[in-house]
């Protein structure tokens, strides 16, 4: 596997390499300093990022190389070059690209072109490093993965939620996802979600009523409700639409005496989530957000040592 997409590219042995590594390298930040040694990665973001840029490009460091950050601005991408020649031109001096944009289809032909590994650093349909860093937060907090539940609740389409599902799956947890009408996983998306976790010993449930889905969990998740490229038209309707899937307190009480709080960030206090969850003692986004860092040198690293199978 030469590219990090969708985390659903995966095999669960992978995912557990990928979790490995990353706790390795919170235990030694300068494991395998020297692996990008005199080569740059670009880093082209057409969306804002705060934790993405700055944790690929702390990670590229720490392995030893240089992340130049290319905006769309500034490539000849804007002048009409095609993907698949800047795909090719990067290649010749690059180890990898991380890339964050809007299609996926754009990021799927950039990785045909590119003969280096493309690291997907967030697209409309998927957030791979950020489920890698999620799932190393739970893995860190609880000491285990199999057979807890991930209690998701707001737009249970998007990105994270989708990276996220496809994760817990693969890690053998129960993922529920509690989401107005419209905004739910889409059909084949869960079935290949519930395969992919009946696989594993999990199970993926989908619920309209926020708490079905944190009855027993070990963690309650959320994420903002319009997300970047999301019609800022769809504002005010969406406010209205998940008003009853805000994360406070009296819905961490309905979850498990032990769960936790997470969030990939940033954060809208006072809709998706109370300033008292997130803030609060049992909030983990924080540490999620300083996980991304050794999560995104977990995925450089095996993606640049060829370690990644592949889903078979
Ligand atoms: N969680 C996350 O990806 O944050 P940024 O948009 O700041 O990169
Ligand atoms: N779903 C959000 C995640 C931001 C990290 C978005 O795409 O805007």
């Amino acid at each position: 596997m030469k590219d990090l997409l969708r985390v659903g590219d995966m095999s669960a042995r992978d995912l557990a390499l990928l979790l490995k590594l990353a706790a390795g390298f919170q235990d030694d930040p300068t494991a395998a300093s020297e692996l990008l040694a005199g080569r740059i990665v670009p880093m082209y973001f057409a969306k804002p990022s705060t934790r993405t840029r700055l944790s690929t490009a702390a990670a590229v460091a720490r392995l030893g190389g240089a992340p130049v950050t290319v905006g769309p601005d500034e490539l000849q991408l804007r002048r009409g070059e095609t993907i698949g020649d800047t795909a090719r031109v990067m290649g010749s001096y690059a180890a990898a690209v991380v890339i964050r944009t809007f299609a996926d289809a754009d990021v799927e032909e950039l990785a045909a072109a590119a003969p280096i590994p493309v690291i997907n650093a967030l697209t409309d349909g998927h957030h791979p490093l950020q489920a890698v860093a999620d799932l190393l937060t739970v893995q860190e907090h609880f000491g285990d993965l199999h057979g807890r539940r991930i209690a998701y609740v707001g737009d249970g389409a998007n990105n994270v939620a989708r990276s996220l599902t496809e994760a817990a799956a693969l890690a053998g947890m129960d993922m529920a996802i509690a989401a107005p009408d419209g905004h739910l996983p889409g059909e084949e998306a869960l079935a290949s979600a519930r395969a992919e976790a009946g696989r594993h010993g999990g199970s993926v449930l989908v619920t309209h009523d926020p708490a079905v889905a944190v009855a027993g969990a070990s963690v309650v998740y959320t994420d903002v409700w319009l997300s970047m490229g999301d019609p800022e038209e769809e504002r005010a309707h969406r406010r209205a639409a998940f008003d009853a899937y805000q994360v406070n307190q009296d819905l961490m009480d309905r979850a498990g005496e032990d769960a936790v709080f997470m969030h990939c960030l940033p954060a809208h206090r006072g809709e998706e989530v109370t300033a008292a969850v997130i803030d609060g003692g049992r909030s983990l986004a924080f540490r999620q957000a300083a996980n991304r860092l050794p999560a995104a040198q977990a995925v450089l690293y095996a993606l640049l040592t060829d370690q990644l199978e592949g889903r078979r």
